[in-house]
């Protein structure tokens, strides 16, 4: 049979020092920060999607599952992988954003990730909705935290680009860390978001049938024509659909004639 949830609860651990959540080992033997599914706050189902989409986009992120208690198979929630961020960031000598900025390949992984959250209407990045989580010599960013994005305010998304949060980190970010926008690797995001089939959408939520509510229903009905909507405003947004073009299609753009 096939087994509804991939991971289960085996241990419980000390809390994590944000009270949302708790703390506890699954039976892959990694520690998860979990929090409970509840049918009015809807936001870690939502998270769930945002989660496999990144993963589509090939974007990091903790691995974040369905979690159920070993004890009780109908009581179930998601977790996300714990990534220590401990050595060196909670006494910050430098400013997290400075950090962020200078983390490894941060100029591709911001502009990946600025595709994704417009997309998601995810109104929320702020500097703490990224994990930093040392590596050897480097830093490494993760993304977290997608519980303010698609349908977060009660209808799913529809026309119309995130501001709040979102906006002013990648405006700092972008602006005054002037760290650069890469133009190329936030248009092949955008390319694998707009081969996102409902089919996909459909695979993806396929095993968690409880949380089928009217707004992811209503989401995937229309998929197609939200996300070719909102890869367009996506597009005018970040390039005007020109450059866009060119850097799609750069074999596209005719060569020059050659002065003899
Ligand atoms: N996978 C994780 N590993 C380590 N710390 C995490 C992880 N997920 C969350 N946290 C910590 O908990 C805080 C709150 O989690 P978050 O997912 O942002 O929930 P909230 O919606 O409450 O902001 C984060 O800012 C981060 O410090
Ligand atoms: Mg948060």
């Amino acid at each position: 049979m096939k087994q509804l949830f991939p991971l289960q609860i085996v241990a419980e651990l000390p809390r994590a020092s944000d009270q949302n959540y708790r703390s506890v080992m699954a039976n892959d033997q990694l520690t998860y920060l979990y929090k409970p599914w509840d049918k009015k706050n809807q936001a870690s189902s939502i998270e769930y999607l945002c989660y496999a989409l990144a993963g589509i986009c090939g974007i990091r992120t903790p691995n974040y599952n369905a979690i159920c208690d070993i004890n009780d198979h109908s009581l179930f929630g998601f977790g996300s992988e714990y990534k220590d961020e401990v050595n060196g960031i909670k006494n910050l000598a430098i400013p997290r954003i400075k950090r962020i900025a200078r983390a490894y390949c941060a100029s591709q992984f911001l502009s990946e990730l600025r595709v994704l959250d417009l997309f998601l209407h995810n109104t929320d990045r702020h500097p703490k909705n990224l994990l930093i989580a040392p590596q050897g010599k480097n830093d490494l960013l993760w993304a977290i935290d997608f519980a303010d994005s698609l349908f977060h305010s009660g209808s799913p998304i529809g026309t119309g680009l995130p501001g709040g949060n979102t906006d002013s980190f990648y405006t700092t970010i972008f602006n005054e860390e002037k760290l650069r926008f890469d133009a190329v690797s936030a248009m092949v995001v955008l390319q694998k978001i707009s081969a996102i089939t409902t089919t996909t959408i459909k695979d993806i939520v396929a095993n968690y049938s409880s949380w089928r509510t009217p707004e992811l229903a209503s989401l995937i009905d229309s998929w197609d024509l939200i996300k070719n909507e909102r890869i367009k405003q996506i597009r005018q947004s970040l390039w005007n659909d020109k450059n866009a073009e060119i850097l799609l299609f750069p074999h596209k753009i005719p060569a020059r004639p050659v002065k003899r």
